[in-house]
């Protein structure tokens, strides 16, 4: 069966760094805590005004320019964000007018941080059932729009960036996306949520408060749900293409927090010379994480051709997912 193949990659973030000392100059934290418990050191956040299509655009035309084809060659573009210019038109739409991708089609999907990997997972399936498709797979956010800044449990954690990736028909048999899973559980939605701004909390209720309208999370819970979920995501890829964990060059998890991603390794056995790490740099972009991950591991030498990569990624519903590529 035809496999689909990433051919070009792009990622951006906006200019604006804010390190863990501007934090604690406005919230009972510490540059200790934040990089003890998280990794985190530094993060980017849009400028008052800075719109998630003004870093997302120039992501998607890197990637555009790195596989080599044009705008208008494109026959979809699949966006994970939760955070795109408007809630209607769809950022999908945005950068389809933007990009000048006139004739493809575009929509989002909300799977919160598991949407670049969630998209993924659509642009190979209708390449598998159309091989001349050319697929944008992009995940990206500007998630500082949904921090509440009075709250330390979930205001150090995030940041704004993502990326995007060119998809095509694998002209091998060999390369690329061996095999996907996704995974979904809303029963524990409340674990990591927004509650404000949709039907069950409309803005026009008189007891609307902004807040509502920040991620509201329960920390604990999540790092052991994240673990358990990737854990067993990249065990059922790996698994379905009879590959063991010393085959794997590089494991690129999402960038939450360097102890998931410590214990990730840890319970795949995979030492973490073999596991991408940026969340010191960016924080938690979200959807964004995965294409900026990826986007930096290219460009530094980290992924050679016909090495196995194995992507994994946890979010918001819950959701959770993992991709094996044979580079
Ligand atoms: N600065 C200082 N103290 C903080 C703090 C901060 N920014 N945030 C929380 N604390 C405090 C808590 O209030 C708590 O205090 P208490 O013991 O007096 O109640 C203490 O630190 C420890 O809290 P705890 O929740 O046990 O810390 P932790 O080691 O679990 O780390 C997270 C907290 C949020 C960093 C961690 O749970 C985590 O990363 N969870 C997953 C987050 C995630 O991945 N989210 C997105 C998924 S896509």
């Amino acid at each position: 069966m035809t496999k689909s193949r990433i051919i070009g990659t792009g990622s951006n973030a906006p200019e604006r760094v804010l390190d863990n000392h501007y934090f604690a100059e406005r919230m009972d934290t510490s540059d200790e805590w934040i990089v003890q418990r998280t990794g985190i050191r530094e993060r980017r956040m849009a400028e008052v005004g800075q719109k998630w299509s003004d870093f997302m655009l120039p992501a998607c035309n890197k990637a555009l320019e790195d596989a080599g084809i044009e705008a208008s060659e494109l026959d979809m573009i699949v966006v994970g964000t939760q955070t795109a210019d408007t809630m209607m038109p769809s950022g999908g739409c945005t950068l389809q007018s933007l990009l000048g991708a006139k004739n493809a089609a575009a929509f989002d999907v909300t799977a919160a941080c598991s949407g670049f990997i969630y998209g993924l997972n659509v642009a190979d399936r209708f390449i598998k059932a159309d091989p001349s498709m050319k697929v944008l797979v992009v995940g990206g956010e500007q998630i500082s729009q949904r921090i509440d800044w009075d709250n330390r449990n979930t205001a150090v954690l995030f940041g704004d960036g993502g990326g995007a990736a060119v998809l095509v028909a694998s002209d091998s048999e060999e390369r690329g996306i061996l095999a996907t899973t996704m995974g979904s559980n809303g029963d524990l939605g409340h674990l990591l949520h927004v509650p404000g701004g949709g039907s069950a909390k409309p803005r026009r209720s008189d007891d609307y408060d902004q807040v509502l309208e920040t991620i509201h999370m329960d920390g604990r819970s999540i790092f052991k749900n994240a673990l358990k979920a990737m854990e067993s995501a990249c065990v059922k890829v790996l698994c379905d293409c009879g590959v063991t964990k010393e085959d794997i060059s590089l494991v690129i998890p999402h960038q939450a927090n360097l102890r998931i991603i410590e214990g990730l390794a840890g319970r795949l056995d995979i030492d973490m010379d073999r596991v991408f790490v940026n969340v010191e740099r960016y924080g938690n972009t979200s959807a964004g994480t995965i294409p900026l991950a990826l986007d930096e591991a290219l460009r530094g030498g980290r992924i050679s051709e016909g090495d196995l990569v194995l992507l994994t990624v946890f979010g918001g519903g819950l959701t959770w997912g993992a991709v094996l590529i044979k580079w």
